[in-house]
C-alpha cells in the first residue's frame, strides 16, 4: 500500500502539471504586455524630460525660466482642464508643427508612437502632479488672509 504513493503522486502530478504549466505562461504574457507598456511610458517620460521639460516643466505647470525669458504664456497642465477639450489630433499637430515660440519635435525626434505616448504622458501630468505652492491642496482656503479692517495699510 504505501509503494503506491511515489507512483500515484507522479500521477497526480502529471494530471495537475497542465494547471500549472499554464498559469505562469499566462502571467509571463501579462506581465510582457505590462512591461512593454511601462517602457513605452518610460520612454515617453525620457523624451519629455529631454525636449520638453525646459519649457513646460517637470511637472508640465509650464513656469519656467525659459518661458519666461521667451516671454511665452504657457499653459498650467497640471490643471486638468488645461488639455481636457484639446483632442489628441490637434496635440499630435501642435507637437509636430510646433506653434508661436515652441520648435517642432521633428519625426527624426520621436517617431509617431512615440509622440502619441507623450501625448499620454503630459495627460497625466494632470491627475499624478503634486500641487504646487502656489495652487492649495484646499481652493476654499484663501492663500493669503485678507487685511483685516483697521490694520492700517
Ligand atoms: C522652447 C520652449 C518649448 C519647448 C522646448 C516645448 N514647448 Fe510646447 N509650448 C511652448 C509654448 C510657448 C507653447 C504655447 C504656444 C502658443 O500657444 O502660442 C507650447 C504649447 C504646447 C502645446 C499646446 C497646448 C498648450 O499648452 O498650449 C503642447 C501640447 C505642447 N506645447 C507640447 C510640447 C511637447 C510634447 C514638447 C516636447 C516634445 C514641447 N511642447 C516642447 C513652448 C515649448
Amino acid at each position: 500500500m504505501l509503494k503506491s504513493f511515489p507512483l500515484l503522486s507522479v500521477v497526480a502530478l502529471l494530471a495537475v502539471a497542465p494547471f500549472v504549466l499554464e498559469a505562469p505562461a499566462a502571467q509571463e504574457s501579462a506581465k510582457a504586455q505590462a512591461k512593454a507598456a511601462a517602457q513605452t511610458q518610460d520612454k515617453a517620460k525620457a523624451l519629455y524630460k529631454r525636449d520638453c521639460e525646459l519649457c513646460h516643466n517637470a511637472n508640465g505647470d509650464g513656469k519656467t525660466d525659459l518661458a519666461k525669458s521667451l516671454g511665452a504664456s504657457m499653459a498650467d497642465w497640471t490643471q486638468p482642464k488645461t488639455l481636457a477639450n484639446m483632442s489628441d489630433q490637434v496635440l499630435f499637430d501642435i507637437i509636430r508643427k510646433g506653434k508661436g515660440t515652441m520648435p517642432a519635435e521633428d519625426a527624426g525626434r520621436a517617431k509617431d508612437d512615440e509622440v502619441h505616448a507623450l501625448i499620454q504622458y503630459i495627460r497625466s501630468l494632470a491627475t499624478s502632479a503634486p500641487a504646487t505652492p502656489d495652487t492649495p491642496a484646499t481652493p476654499d482656503t484663501p492663500a493669503a488672509p485678507a487685511t483685516a479692517p483697521g490694520s492700517g495699510k
